[in-house]
């Protein structure tokens, strides 16, 4: 079977998904493929914060209304540390920049709906995906679904496939350049159904591990806790998972709530970078290029702004055959990518017991703490990666208005 399209999405996550309606509103088509069930990708747990920029594209797009209903304003965070909270005004250090606590899995969820509502082509469950024929301008997609092969020819192939896709391994190895660091540590998440124990997340450091507490709604709550990065799940009772967040984000006159367990599980900790970010027709955007540690809260944001980046160099691209946009691309992307690689190292070293720290770094550790939490300068650099960068050339607002 053999079908064409302008831009075929590889990957139905956060960035194809965004990618697939950025186009839509300009009358461009694309033809989403995903491997996995619609039920899968609308039920895995990932991330909660978004960027203002974030935000600002969902809302453009026309898929921000139920954020603006259910979503929560964060104006700052706190850090913890010895016991004590220190709260970093983020609102009031970058001009009024602030973030919106709104799952990730919502935010597919939204997507997904507002693909199938404007009838454009979103097929699960497609497997065996290989891209071919990227030095043309008529690259494929060649995948099965339901026993039956298919052929998909287009102008642009958009990787948006996860870390784990196709995509990315098409580049030949000897154009492809890797940046990789792993760290000696994962996260245990939990999703708790209990309200939240705080007005704005908390940060923790502490000599048994980082902890943090998130939330998803005014009822659920979602929490981490650093653990060896072969740690096994089994290991970990609820009440071990309890024991530990009470321990590392205890403050005086300040109690934790507990709650059912709706979720447990354990991610490992990377950091990652390709470059170049192209390769002929073929454009890497999300997890298929990049993975950050998830203390800055930066993977979901650097997937938004990538699609953000690439949206606009296609629209020009199919609207005056100019490829300006899409030449820029992946320098464009790839310095937004190496900050948030930087702040997330950053937030991650200055927060984790490293347990092949020795007392030298600790103390620089607890040194950075201080600063943070008593200089204006340095919490405002901090403020202003967290509540993240605005996009550089033309601007998300732009694209959206257009
Ligand atoms: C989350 O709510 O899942 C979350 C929040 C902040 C982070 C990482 C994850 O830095």
């Amino acid at each position: 079977m053999s079908e064409r399209t302008q831009v075929a999405i590889v990957g139905a996550g956060p960035a194809g998904l965004l990618l697939g309606a950025l186009l839509h509103r300009h009358g461009l088509e694309s033809v989403i493929l995903e491997a996995r069930s619609r039920e899968y990708i609308e039920a895995r747990i990932r991330a909660g914060v978004l960027e203002q920029g974030t935000v600002d594209v969902l809302r453009e797009v026309g898929v921000g209304e139920r954020m603006d209903r259910e979503g929560l304003v964060h104006s700052g965070i706190y850090l913890r540390f010895d016991g004590s909270s220190h709260h970093i005004p983020m609102s009031e250090l970058t001009g009024g920049r602030s973030v919106m606590i709104y799952g990730q899995t919502e935010i597919v969820k939204d997507l997904v709906a507002h693909r199938l509502q404007t009838g454009m082509p979103l097929r699960f469950e497609c497997h065996a995906v290989t891209v071919d024929r990227l030095s043309s301008d008529q690259p494929v997609v060649r995948y099965s679904q339901g026993g039956t092969d298919h052929e998909l020819e287009c102008n642009i192939i958009a990787g948006c496939d996860g870390f784990h896709g196709v995509c990315r391994g098409a580049i030949p190895a000897d154009v492809l350049h890797v940046w990789e660091r792993e760290y000696p540590f994962a996260w245990l998440g939990i999703l708790a159904d209990v309200g939240p124990s705080t007005d704005e997340l908390i940060y923790a450091q502490h000599e048994q591990g980082f902890a943090l507490h998130s939330m998803r709604s005014l009822k659920v709550s979602r929490l981490y806790i650093q653990v060896e990065p072969d740690d096994d799940i089994a290991n970990w009772s609820d009440q071990r998972v309890w024991d530990q967040l009470h321990a590392r984000l205890a403050s005086e006159g300040w109690e934790l709530n507990e709650g059912p367990v709706l979720e447990k599980s354990i991610t490992p900790m990377r950091s990652f970078v390709a470059e170049p970010m192209r390769y002929g027709s073929l454009f890497l955007a999300g997890d298929a290029a990049h993975i950050v540690p998830p203390t800055g809260a930066k993977g979901l944001n650097l997937a938004v702004a990538d699609v953000t980046m690439l949206g606009e160099g296609l629209v020009e691209y199919f609207g005056s055959g100019s490829d300006a946009g899409l030449q820029e691309y992946s320098d464009r992307c790839l310095r937004r990518v190496w900050r948030a690689q930087h702040f997330s190292w950053f937030m991650t070293t200055m927060l984790h017991t490293n347990p092949r720290d020795d007392d030298y770094g600790r103390r620089l550790q607890r040194s950075q703490l201080d600063y943070v939490c008593s200089s204006q300068a340095a919490a405002a650099s901090l403020a202003e990666n967290y509540v993240g960068l605005p996009l550089t050339r033309a601007s998300a607002t732009a694209l959206g208005n257009g």
